[in-house]
């Protein structure tokens, strides 16, 4: 009997609706290659549906994307609207709202132009970053106190707790292990500094005895970030807080070939998990047909990875490869002339040339 898979769709804001309809015309593709079929519920969240009837997500609407098996999600925010709120609301409502807290972030580059690293290429650049993702400073709790004069004091709390850390690092040990590279797992905080960070320190050292196969090893952020761009090869999995993970999976994606490329997935095993492009909604190019819809692509095989279906995820991450080792595509960004569906039908050419 035909698999079918439930697909929660939410393309949001800006440029997210462009690539979400890219990457589900390579659903579509993949699935008839792999007999698999898909349903895919929109949902209207985001800055239009927000402005047209003054709600971000209403009342059951984590209930019901939680019965999907994953959801898809383009770019949320809007420049109509106050900073950050809608971002909270949705990206952040469901990250911490489903309790998903890994963000997985794969950094590898297909290409050794792609890279701004000089002498950098293919082999050395192929790491994985586990971010948590449902504490630190991201929880939410802040204030203001004597706000607006000139005695304002600011706060926003960094919050870790031994579940949060030990549940991030042993998916970050079992994704070791599971990774044919080097079987290392590098923790990346910054301890020395923020001694409530020994939490990790001690989670990290305690759990890894577990794991004797796998090498252990640590870095500061601040020299994580320098070994990235000196030294990439060092890097195999590593597992980062939530802050720090936000900025350095960032630098991986430059260091990748771009926000066009940049994928993730945040996951909670055995719950629906949400799948997008790292980008945001890139308000001023939206509408113009510029957009490079990769990274969503990327996004939709690292979902069907997730919904199990690993060899269509291959078969997509394999285009995705292929299209950018053969230097069919050539430039990931905006600038690039290329229309945004062009880069979808290459893909697809790869797709299918790769099924025959
Ligand atoms: N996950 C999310 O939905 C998410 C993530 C980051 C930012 N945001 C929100 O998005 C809005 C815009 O934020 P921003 O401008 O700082 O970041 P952005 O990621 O939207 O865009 C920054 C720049 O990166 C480049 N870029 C982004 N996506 C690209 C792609 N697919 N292909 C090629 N180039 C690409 C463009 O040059 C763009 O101007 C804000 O409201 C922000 O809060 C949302």
């Amino acid at each position: 009997m035909t698999k079918t898979y439930n697909i929660a769709v939410i393309s949001g804001d800006g440029v997210g609706p462009e690539v979400v309809r890219e990457g589900l015309r390579v659903l579509d593709a993949v699935s008839r290659i792999d007999g698999f079929s898909y349903k895919a519920t929109h949902y209207p969240y985001g800055a239009e549906h927000y402005l047209q009837t003054g709600v971000m997500m209403p009342d059951g609407a984590l209930q019901e994307l939680a019965q999907h098996d994953a959801i898809l999600l383009g770019a949320i925010g809007d420049p109509r609207i106050e900073v950050g709120l809608l971002e909270r609301a949705i990206i952040a409502g469901v990250r911490f709202g489903l309790d998903l807290f890994v963000n997985l972030r794969p950094v590898k580059l297909y290409h050794e132009d792609l890279t701004p690293l000089k002498g950098k290429g293919p082999a050395d650049i192929d790491m994985i970053f586990v971010r948590e993702n449902t504490e630190d400073l991201y929880v939410g709790i802040h204030g203001f106190f004597k706000k607006n004069t000139p005695d304002e004091v600011a706060i926003q709390e960094m919050v870790m707790t031994r579940k949060g850390c030990e549940r991030a690092v042993r998916y970050a040990y079992e994704l070791a292990r599971k990774r044919a590279k080097h079987h290392r797992l590098m923790l990346i905080d910054k301890a020395n500094a923020l001694r409530g960070q020994d939490i990790w320190t001690r989670t990290f050292a305690e759990v890894g005895k577990e794991y004797p196969d796998i090498h252990q090893e640590h870095a500061y952020i601040d020299a994580a970030c320098m070994w990235m761009l000196k030294n990439p090869e060092w890097f195999d999995v590593a597992v980062v807080p939530n802050m720090f993970g936000d900025i350095i999976t960032d630098l991986g994606a430059a260091v990748q070939g771009g926000l066009g490329i940049a994928a993730s997935g945040n996951i909670h095993p055995g719950q629906a998990g949400m799948f997008e492009p790292i980008h945001g909604s890139a308000p001023k190019h939206a509408g113009k047909n510029v957009i490079c819809p990769v990274a969503t692509i990327a996004a939709v095989a690292m979902m069907l990875d997730f919904v199990g279906e690993p060899r269509a995820a291959a078969r997509v991450e394999g285009a995705v490869a292929g299209s950018l080792a053969s230097r069919r595509i050539t430039d990931l960004s905006t600038s690039s002339g290329v229309p945004t569906p062009k880069y979808t039908d290459i893909v697809l050419e790869e797709l299918h040339a790769r099924a025959l």
